[in-house]
């Protein structure tokens, strides 16, 4: 604490919620639409908590007016919501797929006349299944001009009324988990190979940030990027010094790039003399330097404590599927840092470290490092709930997450950061990439009757109401 009074939240304020076409839609195939690579990943066995996938969803495409009354209900200023590559052109590219427009032309007009403010996420990971197969998807060049026709007709189809976009959500985490890990599609685990897609979808984001200047002239636009700030497990020099190796490789590389146009030097220096730097072509570097965001987008979930990797982890933490705690695993880059436990903190049912005061630091960081405003794009507590009897879920745990983080907030807008919203990860429960349905994060449960997919019903939570109630007062109560 710093202050002896806080700021208030600004009058235009985006009191948000946010989601992703695959994780509700459902309608896979529905009206045209062509698979994109997480229909066919999700379908091959393993990859998934029993199996499950996006067929179905919670049927939002089915039901978006209900869900969206429900947001007008709640009082919701902004709805993020992503558009599902493969229902605007089913192939990727070629033609356009009227059908999947009218969805989206239809759910912005909704939200409109609910007084609610669309933002619109371009990528949210579902590749059209096509691109992949034909050319190899993010690490062909091929797909800067396929993703910078399929933004510049999302532009020219619905510029006129919604002027907040964001371009890839959380490049950083497609891109390991792709390319890294392996645990998300295409499945590959190759360093030199992640580099290299993850500078193609640089140059494929900044080719699109700059296409939008001509389009929505009155809009703004940027990324939405994983910020997990890195602390230093001890106050031990090779501990701070670990950290610092770690905000560079972890979040510098991605975020400089967005901002300044080019990668940290350090990190650089380190990929270029083990032959993983990406392959830089001529011209790449002006077009980097000419797509910058007009703000900057974070998903804030946690932070991460790092000290020295003396003996040498590599591996990525993974996602695990049944939902137990007490799966935490160390990561890191040989010889420059290590993830470790941070016993300061607590965690949530799936072992991710609650840090609110972890969100004050990034909006803090960012400010000072890139001057811009920020979004919060996503923040949110995925959990069991429990349905009570009387159709009643007591979600006091997600409010005193998103209050305690909300507060946060506020004192980050008192220390001077532009703060333009904040969205709740997320307005209804949806399904979770590996998890299933299990990990719940909505302030509607959606009711899943294990015989039936039908049932989907909409449950308000405890929580719906708290967070009307804040944004009735603009945050004062809080
Ligand atoms: C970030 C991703 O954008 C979203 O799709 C995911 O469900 C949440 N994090 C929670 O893991």
């Amino acid at each position: 604490m710093i202050h002896t009074t806080l700021d208030s939240f600004p009058e235009n304020f985006l009191w948000g919620s946010a989601s992703a076409a695959y994780q509700i839609e459902g309608g896979w195939d529905q009206d045209a639409k062509g698979p994109s690579v997480w229909d066919s990943f999700t379908k091959i066995p393993g990859k998934t908590f029993k199996g499950t996938n996006g067929d179905v969803a919670v049927d939002h495409y089915n039901h978006f007016k209900l869900d969206v009354a429900l947001m007008g209900e709640m009082g919701l200023k902004a709805y993020r919501f992503s558009i599902a590559w493969s229902r605007i052109y089913p192939e990727g590219r070629g033609e356009i797929n009227e059908q999947g427009i009218a969805f989206y032309n239809n759910l912005i007009n909704e939200l409109i006349k609910h007084n609610i403010t669309p933002i619109i996420t371009v990528y949210h990971w579902d590749l059209p299944e096509a691109l992949q197969k034909e050319y190899g998807g993010w690490e062909s060049r091929n797909i800067i001009e396929d993703f910078n026709n399929y933004c510049m007709t999302l532009y020219e189809r619905f510029g006129d009324r919604v002027k907040d976009w964001i371009t890839l959500n959380e490049q950083n985490i497609f891109i390991s988990h792709g390319y890294l890990e392996g645990s998300h599609p295409p499945g590959v685990q190759d360093k030199k190979r992640m580099y290299q897609a993850n500078h193609i979808a640089n140059l494929a984001n900044a080719k699109a940030i700059k296409s939008f200047k001509s389009y929505v002239s009155d809009g703004k636009i940027g990324p939405s990027f994983a910020y997990g700030p890195a602390y230093p497990y001890s106050s031990h020099p090779e501990s701070v010094l670990a950290a610092e190796n770690a905000e560079e490789f972890v979040n510098h590389w991605w975020m400089d790039i967005y901002c300044f146009g080019k990668y940290p030097e350090a990190a650089w220096r380190y990929l270029e003399e083990r032959g993983l730097a990406p392959e830089i072509k001529e011209g790449d570097m002006e077009l980097l330097a000419e797509g910058k965001p007009d703000f900057m987008g974070i998903n804030y979930y946690q932070t991460g404590a790092y000290e020295k990797n003396a003996d040498g982890v590599l591996k990525g933490a993974k996602e695990n599927h049944d939902g137990k705690k007490g799966n935490f695993t160390e990561s890191g880059v040989k010889g420059l840092y290590k993830r470790k436990r941070n016993t300061y903190v607590d965690t949530t049912n799936w072992d991710w470290e609650i840090d609110p005061m972890g969100l004050r630091i990034a909006l803090r960081r960012i400010t000072s490092r890139y001057g811009l405003p920020v979004l919060i794009t996503e923040n949110g507590l995925g959990a069991f709930d429990e349905l009570e009897k009387g159709d009643s879920i007591n979600d006091d745990y997600r409010i005193a997450y998103i209050e305690s983080h909300l507060r946060q907030c506020r004192e980050a807008i008192t220390d001077g950061v532009e703060l333009l919203g904040y969205c709740t990860w997320s307005f209804t429960d949806l399904l979770s990439w590996l998890n299933g349905y299990q990990k719940r994060y909505g302030f509607i449960y959606i009711n899943r009757d294990e015989d039936s997919e039908k049932d989907l019903r909409r449950i308000k939570k405890k929580s719906f109401y708290w967070y009307k109630s804040v944004i009735e007062n603009n945050g004062e109560n809080l």
